[in-house]
C-alpha cells in the first residue's frame, strides 16, 4: 500500500453521499491514510437521503479518525503539510463557486486553501444541477486552475435536468492516482447514461 495521505471532503450534495462513501472506501483500501472532512452544511443537515450524524460516523469508521468539521480544525492542513492530495467529493455548485472566487468560509474551502498553498493537487468530483448554467463560469475558471483536477463528469439526465453535471464516482480513485502524477484523467467529458 502506498504511503499517501488523502483528505476526503464531503459537501452538501446529499443525493450523492452514498456514492461518495463507496469512493472513500475504495481510496481507503488503496491508500490507507485518509483524513475525513465535511462542510458545515453536511455536518448540520438531515435529509431524505440520510442523517448527518450517520454519515459522519460512517466516514470516521472507515478512516479511523474524527472528521474535520470546522475552519479551525482544517487550518493546520496548510502549515502541517498534512495531505498529499485533497479530494472534494461531492463538490457542490456552492463550494465550486467559492473555490473559483477565493472565498474561504467553510471547513472544506479552508482545507482547499490550506492545501493548495503547499502546491499539492486538489481533485473535484462535482455534482450540481446548474453546472451548465450558473456554475458553468466557475467550472471554466477551475479547469484553468493549477493543481486542480476533475473527476470525469457527464450530463446525468440531459432531458430531465438539462443543466446538470455529475462526476462518475467510480473514477475517483483513478483521478486521484493521475493527479498525484500531475495528470488529468481523460476523457473529462463522459457520454450520458444509456436510456
Ligand atoms: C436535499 C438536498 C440536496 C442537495 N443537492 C445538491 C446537489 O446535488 N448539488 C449542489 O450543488 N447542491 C445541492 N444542495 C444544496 C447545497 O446543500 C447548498 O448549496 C449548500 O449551501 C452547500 O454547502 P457546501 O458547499 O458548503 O456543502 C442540496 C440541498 C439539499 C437540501
Amino acid at each position: 500500500m502506498e504511503q499517501i495521505t488523502i483528505g476526503f471532503a464531503v459537501c452538501g450534495s446529499f443525493c450523492t453521499h452514498a456514492r461518495a462513501v463507496r469512493a472513500l472506501e475504495e481510496l481507503h483500501a488503496a491508500y490507507g491514510q485518509i483524513v475525513p472532512i465535511v462542510s458545515e452544511t453536511t455536518a448540520a443537515t438531515d435529509t431524505r437521503f440520510g442523517r448527518a450524524h450517520d454519515l459522519m460516523r460512517e466516514m470516521e469508521r472507515i478512516c479511523g479518525r474524527r472528521v474535520i468539521d470546522t475552519i479551525a480544525k482544517a487550518e493546520p492542513i496548510g502549515p502541517g503539510k498534512l495531505l498529499d492530495v485533497l479530494v472534494i467529493c461531492p463538490c457542490t455548485g456552492n463550494t465550486l463557486a467559492k473555490l473559483a472566487a477565493g472565498i474561504t468560509d467553510t471547513a472544506v474551502t479552508m482545507a482547499a486553501k490550506a492545501h493548495l498553498r503547499n502546491g499539492k493537487p486538489v481533485v473535484v468530483a462535482l455534482a450540481t444541477n446548474d453546472a451548465l448554467a450558473g456554475s458553468a463560469k466557475n467550472i471554466g475558471a477551475l479547469l484553468d486552475k493549477k493543481n486542480l483536477y476533475f473527476v470525469p463528469f457527464r450530463q446525468d439526465d440531459p432531458v430531465g435536468k438539462p443543466t446538470s453535471l455529475v462526476a462518475d464516482f467510480d473514477l475517483v480513485a483513478q483521478t486521484v492516482a493521475a493527479a498525484l502524477e500531475g495528470r488529468q484523467v481523460q476523457p473529462l467529458l463522459l457520454p450520458p447514461p444509456a436510456k
